[in-house]
């Protein structure tokens, strides 16, 4: 989980208790001890309720034993075998797995061992597509505001997420960006209605501007997770996207490290929208955080030019295909597929926000809930009619996570979802085979923990 500075400057002005130090660092953390199922427990003893998978990961709960014995029975045989030298059982199997899968033309990867490596994978296929095919100028990343790609410096170039980027720029790409493409939000001039079609009209604009022949990629992410809250793609939108990319020779490529692998209801989140990416990213849910595993999925189009060319993708690991990791991924993945975990996200998603919209009913400063299967967003506002946003100084965010780990649930809340600075979040993202009492467990202790929070603030 990514911690803010804190300035006191800007200091909330409300009585609400001071926020704990350790808020601002990991340095005073209670120390984890273990965990079952969608419970994790602390050294003292304390129960939390995981109601966001930590960050958008394990999405089939903690010590499964299937997974444990699977990543035992691997380790006993060997943990790694380096990809120079050897190919795997388990490296096959994810992979014919995750064909399976995608469907249609996605059928080539490369393993990394997370979602911000995963990222730097798809930009560098992009690159070297463009490279395969002897059009070398087209080095330029288009991507979007409000949008988080990762750490490393290629995937924070791309990220619009002012926070996280501040102390970074100058040396990162130059990449151009976009309005983010949201109904609650749209673009000046734009409605509900018409947000999706104007935010595809500026990508087609980008690229006439700044030259077709120049233009690598258009990265973003489906459904946009921590620097929006959920905010899924407007109807017809990736769909627009994908005939832009395809008009001018730009290749199209979904984050979908936290959105996908089921999340959404769906095993690829672009799935719901009808549309199959170039090159696509997952991480967070492969191998649900039992080993860290992510991959670049590429196409045919992607996987012809590149193995024409050169052979194989220039990118990748000491760690790409961890064997150990692997056998993580296919064991989380057999257990999605075997108890259906993926038509239980779908069918449970209007419950879901059901009762998060009861528990939370009226409650003024709840502004939208919003998302898709079990990556569900409350969006928290001072004025309801205009959607403005709380005052970044209140912290508020912050106090909400704070109020609801003192209660014993662990969600994830964000901030500057609306101007990179204000504006305040609460993702839920709760393991897809959480019982229906745990669900009422998340959702009742999230609600509770915001209607505390914006009472001891004095804002709602
Ligand atoms: C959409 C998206 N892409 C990339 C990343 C980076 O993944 P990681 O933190 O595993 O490097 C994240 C992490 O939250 C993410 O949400």
């Amino acid at each position: 989980m990514a911690f803010f500075p804190f300035n006191k400057a800007n200091a909330p002005m409300s009585t609400a208790k001071p926020l704990p130090a350790h808020i601002h660092s990991t340095g005073s953390l209670p120390k984890v001890a273990w965990a079952k199922g969608s419970y994790v427990y602390d050294a003292d003893g304390k129960r939390y309720i995981d109601g966001s998978g930590g960050p958008a990961v394990y999405c089939i709960g903690h010590s499964n034993t299937e997974v444990n014995d699977a990543i035992k029975h691997q380790l006993d045989r060997i943990a790694h075998g380096y990809r120079y030298n050897f190919s795997s059982d388990a490296l096959e199997e994810l992979t014919e797995i995750i064909r399976a899968r995608c469907g249609g033309t996605l059928k080539h990867m490369v393993y990394v061992t997370g979602g911000s490596e995963a990222v730097e994978s798809c930009l560098k296929l992009a690159l070297q597509y463009h490279a395969a095919r002897g059009e070398m100028s087209r080095r330029r990343f288009i991507a979007r505001e409000r949008s988080w790609h990762g750490n490393t410096l290629g995937a924070l170039s791309v990220s619009g997420f002012l926070e996280r980027k501040k102390a970074f720029e100058g040396s990162l790409l130059d990449v151009s960006r976009l309005s983010p493409a949201n109904v609650y939000r749209p673009v000046p001039g734009a409605t509900a209605e018409t947000a999706g079609e104007a935010c595809a009209k500026e990508l087609e604009d980008e690229i006439i501007r700044v030259g077709p022949e120049r233009i690598c990629a258009f990265i973003f992410e489906p459904v946009v997770g921590a620097a929006g809250g959920c905010v899924p793609a407007p109807p017809g939108y990736a769909m627009r996207v994908r005939d832009i990319c395809d008009r001018y020779g730009v290749i199209m490529i979904s984050d979908e490290v936290m959105s996908g692998a089921g999340r959404c209801g769906t095993w690829r989140a672009l799935e719901a929208d009808g549309v199959e990416p170039d090159i696509m990213a997952v991480a967070k849910g492969l191998a649900a955080g039992y080993l860290p595993l992510g991959a670049a999925i590429y196409n045919d189009k992607v996987a012809d030019a590149i193995h024409g060319a050169h052979g194989a993708p220039m990118t990748g690991h000491t760690f790409t295909g961890h064997t150990a990791c692997c056998a993580a991924g296919v064991a989380v993945q057999k257990i999605v597929k075997r108890e259906k975990l993926i038509e239980r996200v779908a069918a449970n998603e209007g419950k879901l926000k059901a009762m998060i919209a009861e528990a939370l009913a009226g409650v003024e400063a709840v502004g939208d809930i919003r998302g898709r299967g079990y990556f569900i967003a409350t969006e928290l506002v001072a004025d309801r009619a205009t959607r403005k946003p709380f005052d970044a100084s209140h912290k508020l965010f912050m106090r909400v996570r704070q109020q609801a780990f003192d209660n014993g649930l662990i969600c994830y809340p964000v901030g500057g979802n609306v101007d990179g600075i204000n504006g305040d979040v609460v993702i839920l993202a709760p393991p897809y085979n959480a019982s229906d009492a745990e669900l009422t467990e998340i959702v009742d202790k999230m609600a509770a923990s915001v209607k505390q929070v914006l009472k001891e603030t004095g804002l709602g």
